[in-house]
C-alpha cells in the first residue's frame, strides 16, 4: 500500500497488520478514494465482546495531509462505532505524534495514562542481569490472583500489550495469554511485578515485545532481566519494552539502558459514546 510505504520511512506496521485486519470479522475498515486511489484509511476493531472499539490504522496519503481528511475519517469511525453499539472508543498513539494527539483532543477523548516504550537492538552484546527478585513464569490463574491481591500494579485495571490495551478481566488476561507468556516477581512471597512478553514480527525482524508493571525499581529491573534473557535466547532482532514512566530514571544508571536505540511515550485515550 503506497500510504504505508510513504509513512515512517517505510517502517509502517500497516503492511503487516492489514492481513489480520482484513480477515478479522471484528475489524471494520474504511477508505477514502480519489481518482481510483486510496488516499485515506482507518479502522475500528470491536474487542471485549463489542463493548470497546479499538481505533487503529489512521493514515492519510502524504500528498493529502492537513486538509481535514484525518478528522473526517475519525468522525466517520465514531459514527460507525455508535451504529454498531460500541460503548467506548480507545486508541494509543505516541505523544510526539501531534496530528493524532490533536484529533483525540478535539474528539474530547480522555488520556487514561502514559507509558514509556523503548527499543534495544544487538542484544547479544549485553552482559547484564539482575536477579535481586525472584521472577517466575506464571499461569493466567496466578495472574488473576495477583491482580485481586495487588490491583494497584496495573494503572486503571488496564493491561497493555504492544500498542493494544484490554481491561484486565479474566477474559482479557486469557486472551493475551493465547499469544503471550506472563511472569510474576515476588519478594518474600508478595507480588511486586507482573509482566508479559511475546514475539512480534516487524519490518526488520522479530522482536520480543514485553510490558512490565512493577512496584519498585528493583522489581522492574529483575523483570526486565528476565525479558532480556528471553529475547536473547530466542535470537530476537530487538527488545521492545513498555513500562511505567517512573522507571525512566533507571536508564541513566544501567549502561545498556542508557544506550537505547529508540523510545517513545505511549498514551492511551478513551471516549465513552
Ligand atoms: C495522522 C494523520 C492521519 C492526520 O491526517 P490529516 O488529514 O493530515 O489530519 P487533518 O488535516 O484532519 O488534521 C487534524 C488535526 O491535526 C492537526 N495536524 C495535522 N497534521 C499535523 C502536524 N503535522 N502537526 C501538528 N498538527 C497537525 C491539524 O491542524 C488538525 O488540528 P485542528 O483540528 O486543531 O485543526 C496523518 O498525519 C498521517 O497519516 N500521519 C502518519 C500516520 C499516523 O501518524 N497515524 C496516526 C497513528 S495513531
Amino acid at each position: 500500500m503506497e500510504i504505508a510505504r510513504k509513512t515512517w520511512s517505510g517502517h509502517d506496521h500497516l503492511q503487516y497488520a492489514l492481513d489480520e485486519w482484513t480477515s478479522n470479522p471484528q475489524s471494520h475498515l474504511f477508505v477514502i478514494e480519489s481518482e481510483g486511489r486510496t488516499i485515506a484509511f482507518a479502522g475500528v476493531k470491536l474487542i471485549e465482546s463489542g463493548k470497546t472499539g479499538w481505533m487503529e490504522g489512521l493514515r492519510v496519503h502524504p500528498d493529502h495531509r492537513r486538509k481535514g481528511l484525518g478528522w473526517l475519517m475519525t468522525e466517520h469511525l465514531v459514527q460507525a462505532s455508535r451504529e454498531m453499539g460500541v460503548k467506548r472508543l480507545r486508541l494509543t498513539t505516541a505523544t510526539i505524534n501531534e496530528a493524532p494527539m490533536r484529533i483525540a483532543e478535539r474528539l474530547g477523548m480522555e488520556q487514561l495514562f502514559q507509558l514509556n516504550t523503548f527499543w534495544k537492538e544487538a542484544l547479544r552484546r549485553i552482559k547484564w542481569s539482575d536477579t535481586s527478585i525472584q521472577v517466575e513464569e506464571s499461569t493466567t490463574g496466578q495472574v488473576m490472583e495477583v491482580l485481586s491481591s495487588e490491583p494497584s500494579l496495573l494503572p486503571r485495571g488496564i493491561i497493555v500489550h504492544h500498542w493494544y490495551a484490554f481491561d484486565a478481566t479474566e477474559r482479557g488476561i486469557q486472551k493475551i495469554g493465547e499469544f503471550a507468556k506472563y511472569w510474576i516477581g515476588r519478594r518474600n512471597g508478595q507480588p511486586v511485578s507482573l509482566s508479559l512478553g511475546f514475539k512480534h514480527d516487524t519490518a526488520v525482524g522479530t522482536e520480543w515485545c514485553c510490558t512490565i508493571y512493577a512496584a519498585n525499581a528493583e522489581a522492574f529491573l529483575s523483570a526486565l532481566s528476565v525479558h532480556l534473557d528471553m529475547a536473547k535466547s530466542l535470537s530476537m532482532s530487538a527488545l521492545m519494552c513498555v513500562h511505567q514512566p517512573e522507571f525512566e530514571n533507571l536508564y541513566a544508571k544501567v549502561k545498556w539502558l542508557n544506550e537505547r536505540d529508540h523510545e517513545i511515550r505511549l498514551v492511551l485515550f478513551e471516549k465513552c459514546l
